[in-house]
């Protein structure tokens, strides 16, 4: 009796089904970055589902991403019915250029522009509800968070960021260059110059803005934690509201987090004693998207 290959007959196919991170090789636009789109269609997805875009750190890729436990977006997508594009930078060390002007701007061609590229894309190919767009990352990723949220307000509704630097900190003469004086947080400008920056990569631009949530922590040793008051700085001086928070919850959402509201548009999560990068909190990214 073989019952064991009998049943494997049937086990087989099904696994075959599954969902599974994959490559899209023509996503259209004309962007000179050579960024990588990869997307995960969880197999049972919602009609008219929302978009999350899940940017990795440097020396990471969208696969090795996809796998790290610590970023557990890919089991959010199949319990939430969601669909989530993960870019892969083409950059040496695939940090993301978050330096040279051509990312530094709307349509500029660089990095921000290819991934702008995945997102329109994106709505019409799997009918994404283009109101429910979504941006998250980590260090480099969370760098690029702040860069789309600045180029590409009209298409995100809200951002999720771990561990980053405000849009524009990075700046430099290249592509995909570290920037010390940033990392290690002496980059530091006023509200009102820290939103001009943002502001400038989209000049005229009137419409709605991205929701920002910002997570740091306070012994991060790779993107020192002032960057943390830089970004806060950067979102409340676009949303026109004061660096004192309209509210403040200690131990929230665990123990040494705090989390401070500065209007309904801007939030700021510190955790006390927590180095780089911050690990992704599903539950508070996707509730600060309105997720499932
Ligand atoms: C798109 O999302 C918005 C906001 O959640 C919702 O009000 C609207 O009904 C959605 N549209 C469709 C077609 O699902
Ligand atoms: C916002 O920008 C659009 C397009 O640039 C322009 O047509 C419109 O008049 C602007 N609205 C305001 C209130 O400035």
């Amino acid at each position: 009796m073989h019952f064991s290959n009998v049943a494997n007959v049937f086990v087989l196919p099904a696994l075959a089904q599954a969902a599974a991170l994959t490559r899209v090789s023509n996503y259209g636009g004309t962007a000179s970055s050579k960024t990588e789109m990869w997307v995960y269609k969880p197999d049972n997805v919602k009609a008219n589902p929302a978009l999350v875009v899940v940017i990795h750190s440097c020396q990471s890729t969208a696969q090795q991403y996809f796998a790290n436990s610590k970023i557990p977006w890919h089991q959010g997508s199949d319990a939430g019915g969601y669909i989530t594009v993960w870019p892969t930078s083409p950059n040496s060390g695939t940090c993301w250029d978050v330096s040279s002007s051509k990312s530094l701007k709307r349509d500029g061609g660089g990095d921000s522009t290819a991934i702008a590229n995945m997102i329109k894309y994106a709505i019409p190919q799997y009918n994404i509800n283009a109101t429910r767009v979504y941006v998250t990352g980590g260090s480099s990723g969370a760098m690029m968070g702040n860069v789309l949220a600045a180029t590409y307000p009209d298409l995100i509704k809200a951002v999720s960021v771990y561990s980053g630097v405000a849009a524009g900190c990075f700046v430099g003469q290249g592509v995909a260059q570290w920037n010390n004086a940033c990392s290690g947080g002496t980059s530091t400008n006023t509200q009102a110059g820290w939103a001009k920056i943002a502001e400038d990569m989209y000049p005229g631009y009137n419409g709605t803005r991205p929701k920002m949530q910002i997570w740091h922590g306070s012994a991060d040793s790779t993107i020192a934690p002032q960057n943390y008051q830089e970004e806060l700085k950067q979102w409340t001086g676009v949303f026109g509201v004061t660096m004192t928070a309209s509210e403040s919850k200690f131990n929230t959402p665990e123990a040494s987090y705090t989390t401070s509201n500065y209007g309904p548009n801007v939030q700021g999560i510190y955790g006390q004693g927590v180095g780089h990068s911050v690990p992704s909190h599903l539950k508070v990214s996707e509730a600060w998207f309105s997720l499932p």
